[in-house]
């Protein structure tokens, strides 16, 4: 069995997806118990719910594991003190094989979520356990919150340099590389660069949705005050707005560029391209 952590978040349930696809035994890992008969109906065999920051919870969600595919909740501040105690706690119950979700790149010391991922992978190393680690690019699914924007106004705001270089791939993607690394032993030891596309300006990335949309799209870089102050409207923590700060002057300066053919050898085909995933969210024939 599996034990899933983050299960109920956006990237959990893709890989839930996935690992159901292959009819992998999992133990769903999740914080909010309203959310158990959807994480059920996805594929999962049972859920937890708790909290991960709580040694204990970990110990019950770990009990007898083979497997543990770790998510740490995005961008959170007790990232490093989570992945030490899934990882101590994953040692303890002897578990085979632990899988870290961790980030395109997590050497940038500037980009403190990416830097804490960085450290969990250390640890990871030193314990001794059997790992595979994934790193993955920004997520074409970013763009989701934008989309109404973009197809309704034709504005696409972002907070940097619409210029700056950034690999992007798609979920499900990830998640079908996450249920192939996890199910053969060929993989263990490896970091896995997980990026869809060549490296895109956000105005590359507008004017391919344009293209498909028929339908001009303006990029506007909103300034970093002006995208505080929304975040601090949605209630977002001081942690992850300053986490998030630092990362849009990161990709100012040096934007995230990966090369996707890790993926596309994982996969056994081209990774998804912007254009295919623009396509899929208007719903247009491949
Ligand atoms: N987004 C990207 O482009 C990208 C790219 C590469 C890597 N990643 C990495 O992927 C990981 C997951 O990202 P995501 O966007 O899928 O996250 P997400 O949607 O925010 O999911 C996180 C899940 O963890 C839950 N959670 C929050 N605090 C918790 C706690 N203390 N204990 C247990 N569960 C808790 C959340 O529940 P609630 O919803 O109830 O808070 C949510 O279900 C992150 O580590 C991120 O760095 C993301």
């Amino acid at each position: 069995m599996i034990v899933l952590t983050g299960a109920g978040g956006k990237t959990g349930k893709a890989v839930l997806e996935a690992f159901a696809a292959k009819s992998f035994d999992v133990r769903a890992v999740i914080f909010r118990q309203e959310q158990s008969k959807e994480i059920l109906d996805l594929g999962a065999q049972e859920t937890v719910c708790g909290d991960m920051r709580d040694q204990q919870f970990v110990h019950l969600a770990l009990e007898g594991a083979r497997a543990v595919y770790h998510i740490c909740p995005n961008v959170h501040p007790e990232e490093f003190a989570i992945g030490r105690n899934v990882i101590e706690t994953a040692k303890y119950h002897s578990v085979e094989l632990f899988v870290y979700h961790s980030v395109l790149h997590p050497q940038t010391e500037k980009m403190v979520h990416h830097w804490q991922k960085l450290r969990v992978e250390e640890l990871l190393f030193e314990s001794g356990l059997a790992h595979i680690i994934l790193q993955p690019a920004p997520y074409m699914q970013n763009l989701l919150p934008y989309w109404e924007q973009i197809i309704h106004k034709g504005i696409y705001s972002v907070p940097y340099n619409p210029a700056a270089k950034i690999s992007l791939v798609d979920l499900a993607d990830v998640a079908e590389a996450a249920a192939i690394l996890v199910g053969s032993n060929k993989y263990r030891g490896g970091i896995f660069e997980i990026a869809g596309t060549w490296a895109l300006s956000q105005r590359d990335a507008a004017a391919i949705i344009s293209q498909h949309l028929d339908k001009d799209i303006r990029v506007e870089q909103i300034s970093l005050d002006t995208w505080r102050q929304k975040a601090q409207q949605n209630g977002l923590g001081n942690y992850e707005i300053k986490a998030l700060l630092d990362m849009f002057q990161y990709y100012d300066q040096y934007g995230l560029a990966g090369n996707n053919r890790i993926l596309s050898w994982l996969l056994g085909r081209e990774p998804t391209q912007l254009y295919h995933f623009v396509n899929q969210l208007l719903g247009n024939q491949p």
